[in-house]
């Protein structure tokens, strides 16, 4: 399965921040937003990854993840050039997909669980139809939602609804096997001019091909578009890393766990950022099992 980083938008609700830069550059603690959608493709094991933004930012998202062979990916870049909508990431990375299975995560979303390679690994697996991650909100009415039956089938999937009929929010992670392709050719723009993701689900639900694969309690997910859940991000990243001694997002750590770079590797990075925390951190590693945490 391959993957595509969705990292564009015009980043409006964090004006002025995003006048000269990137929301998925802007820190969440002590690494860039886009280091956790990263993260969250390396655990699902997928390793080509296509990564499409502005013409403004991708250069400066170039510059940050190079080709990726540091970090055992193969990265690629190309620009969307304008915010068309979520669903235009399929057209854009036609050549790159050649008709494969692909996985979709939106720049600014943060996922962090202990169940989450979990669910990641069941949405992988699966040959057929689309998977979405849905996670548990308070305010609904923000986000696209999910009616299920009793049985927890979905039913429908409203877009920020007056009503909602669930507190299950679909997350911007998404995974989809080869009919995504034709699909995503016969989308129209909606009412607000953009090809919309939620239409492309919806066609799954209707052919009876879309899982939800539910976040269970605990789980943290964070779309870092506002003030508010940026800040709220930084300091979930910060209080779970400060107790725990453990980082969230740090594509070097996972990239290593995963046997994709050695030990050598890790050092040579690390001694690159001497005198810094994550350096330091990335060091501290080396002397425990590689499959731990
Ligand atoms: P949004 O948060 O919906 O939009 P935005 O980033 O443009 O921000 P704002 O609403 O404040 O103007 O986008 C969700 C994610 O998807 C975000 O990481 C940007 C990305 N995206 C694109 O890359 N291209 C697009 O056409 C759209 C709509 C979003």
């Amino acid at each position: 399965m391959k993957g595509i980083l969705l990292a564009g938008g015009s980043g409006t609700r964090l004006l002025p921040l995003t006048q000269t830069l990137s929301k998925q550059l802007l820190p969440v603690y002590n690494k860039p937003l886009i280091y956790y959608p990263l993260s969250t493709l390396m655990l699902a094991g997928i390793r080509e990854i296509l990564i499409i933004s502005t013409p403004r930012d991708l250069p400066m998202i170039e510059r940050l993840l190079g080709d990726g062979s540091q970090i055992g990916l193969s990265l690629h870049y190309a620009v969307q050039e304008k915010p068309n909508g979520i669903a235009e990431a399929f057209t854009i990375g036609a050549d790159f997909l050649q008709g494969e299975p692909v996985c979709l995560v939106l720049g600014d979303n943060i996922f962090h669980s202990h169940e989450l390679p979990h669910l990641l690994a069941r949405a992988t697996n699966r040959k057929e139809g689309a998977s979405v991650l849905a996670c548990r909100v308070s305010n609904p009415s923000a986000y696209g939602v999910v009616e299920l039956d009793a049985t927890g089938k979905p039913i429908r999937l409203v877009e920020k609804p007056a009503k909602p009929a669930s507190n299950w929010a679909v997350t911007g992670l998404y995974f989809y096997d080869g009919q995504v392709h034709d699909i995503a050719r016969s989308l129209r723009p909606s009412q607000r001019g953009e090809l919309e993701i939620t239409d492309i689900n919806q066609i799954y639900l209707e052919r009876g091909q879309l899982n939800i694969e539910f976040m269970g309690r605990g789980a943290a997910w964070f779309d870092a578009g506002t003030f508010d859940s940026l800040l709220g991000a930084s300091q979930y990243v910060h209080m779970l890393e400060v107790r725990q001694g453990l980082m969230i997002g740090l594509p070097e750590e996972i990239a290593w766990r995963m046997n994709y770079i050695s030990t050598d590797d890790v050092r040579a990075t690390a001694k690159a950022m001497r005198n810094n925390p994550l350096g330091n951190y990335l060091l501290g590693l080396l002397d425990e099992p590689r499959a731990h945490a």
